[in-house]
């Protein structure tokens, strides 16, 4: 899987140098160095008014807070490995 965080200047004034450390501890937290790789990307044209765009594989999700971040992890990476698992 390959998680790529906007850091395009919108989604940079929407925090995603956080986003990049809240994934980096939750990769490393659930063991996924070899499942997941990280990685920056320029604008991705989905500036969003609240949040970052966050693609996973072809997937694109806009508007990812801080506050929201457990729940995409959780439903957008762990529920997808797992998926990929079966
Ligand atoms: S700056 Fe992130 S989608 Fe445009």
């Amino acid at each position: 899987m390959i998680i790529q965080i906007c850091v395009g200047s919108s989604c940079h004034i929407k925090g995603s140098q956080e986003l990049v450390e809240l994934l980096q501890a939750a990769v490393a937290e659930h063991h996924l160095e070899k499942d997941v790789t990280l990685a920056g990307s320029f604008c991705i044209g989905k500036c969003n008014r609240v949040g970052v765009t966050i693609q996973v594989d072809d997937t694109v999700h806009t508007g990812v807070t801080r506050e929201g971040f457990p729940a995409f992890f959780k439903e957008h990476v762990l529920a997808r490995l797992e998926g990929e698992r079966k």
